[in-house]
């Protein structure tokens, strides 16, 4: 794998909530940039923006050139990224792709900092950044993994409208705001129907049991990226997953309930222990339980609610909580990019 020094950073979705928080965290982070790029599509092309590195003119992805970039990171949907990326990586960049578009691509390495880093060596121009709810789950469950081997395990996720990008979280601000001038209506369920495209039902004071679009055998696609991509990344091909996706009016903090069956038993205080060393997380007790509040603005995955299974005894229960723009997103693209430095 090359290794780089001073890179040229592209960010490619730079307008919108990942893009943003990638240009934050770069800075953040000190990371080497000798030039930063922002990408996005026409309407925002030509604003300026201030950044650590000076003031950069947004381009126009469709008319930009990708030549000298050395790492674009790209966070603009998956239609953006099966177009662009291959010809970014023809110009000479690599790309980490915050998109679905290539993560089950067996020729792209799907990548979890401090759990797989080894298979970012693999690349050939493509490294996938995986999907948000599964990184948080990866934190959490990949230290039990390993020690244990999973055999199957049942995940519930309680994910926040940022997930839908920057037009999720303005759908549950109009709607919260428009539903909750009438606190009788809601009681009554004669609530009037606040609109919004994004969602097919309202979000605001509300759970839609089905995150994502109905894709194979009545499951959503974010419930099939929880399975497949657990299995790439853990290289577990055969681990089982039933997966339930949820959306639910937060803003920020992606949660999975999960419990877990391995192929030995596992105590409480076992997995306990083996979390409390776990690079990138945090246990926090059952007193003082990690909500998704407590994950927003901060880089580690939390984790409460560890205890042992009680109808089939054997296995382990657990809570994660992680903030999705940033270990689900931004963060892990910018740890990406940092594996690829030369230092
Ligand atoms: P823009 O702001 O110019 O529309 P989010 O997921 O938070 O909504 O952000 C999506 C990001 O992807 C934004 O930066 C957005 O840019 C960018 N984007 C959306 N459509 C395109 C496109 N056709 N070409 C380039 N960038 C796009």
């Amino acid at each position: 794998m090359k290794k780089i020094a001073q890179p040229t950073v592209g960010v490619v979705g730079a307008t919108g909530a990942v893009g943003r928080t990638i240009q934050s965290i770069l800075a953040e982070r000190d990371f080497p940039v000798e030039h930063l790029r922002l990408l996005a599509s026409e309407r925002s092309a030509g604003s300026v923006v201030d950044t650590p590195w000076g003031s950069v003119t947004i381009e126009n992805l469709a008319e930009a050139d990708p030549a000298g970039i050395d790492i674009a990171i790209f966070s603009a949907g998956g239609g953006r990224s099966r177009e662009y990326a291959p010809r970014f990586v023809e110009a000479g960049a690599a790309v980490i792709d915050n998109s679905s578009a290539f993560r089950r691509d067996p020729d792209v390495p799907l990548v979890v900092a401090q759990v797989n880093d080894e298979a970012i060596e693999s690349h050939k121009g493509i490294i996938a950044n995986p999907n948000c709810t599964t990184m948080a789950l990866m934190m959490a469950i990949a230290p039990l993994h390993r020690a244990a081997g999973i055999d199957r395990m049942v995940a519930m996720s309680y994910q926040a409208t940022s997930g839908s990008g920057q037009q999720g979280m303005d759908t549950l601000e109009r709607q919260i705001a428009e539903l909750g001038t009438d606190r009788d209506a809601l009681q009554h369920g004669v609530w009037k129907d606040p609109g919004g495209d994004l969602y097919q039902r309202p979000i605001g004071y509300n759970v839609l049991p089905m995150a994502g679009a109905i894709t194979e055998a009545g499951h959503t696609d974010e419930e099939w990226k929880l399975v497949h991509e657990t299995r790439k990344i853990l290289d577990a091909p055969n681990i089982r997953v039933e997966p339930t996706c949820v959306r639910v009016p937060t803003m920020v903090g992606h949660g999975i309930a999960a419990t877990m069956f391995f192929d030995r038993p596992m105590s409480g205080q076992e997995a306990k222990e083996i979390l409390a060393d776990a690079p990138g997380a945090q246990v926090w007790p059952d007193d003082h339980v990690p909500t998704p509040l407590d994950s927003a603005g901060i880089d580690d995955v939390l984790v409460g609610r560890i205890r042992e299974t009680i109808g089939d005894p054997g296995g382990i229960s657990l809570w994660a909580v992680g903030d999705n723009l940033r270990k689900g997103a931004a963060l892990n693209t910018v740890q990406l990019a940092e594996l690829l430095l030369d230092r």
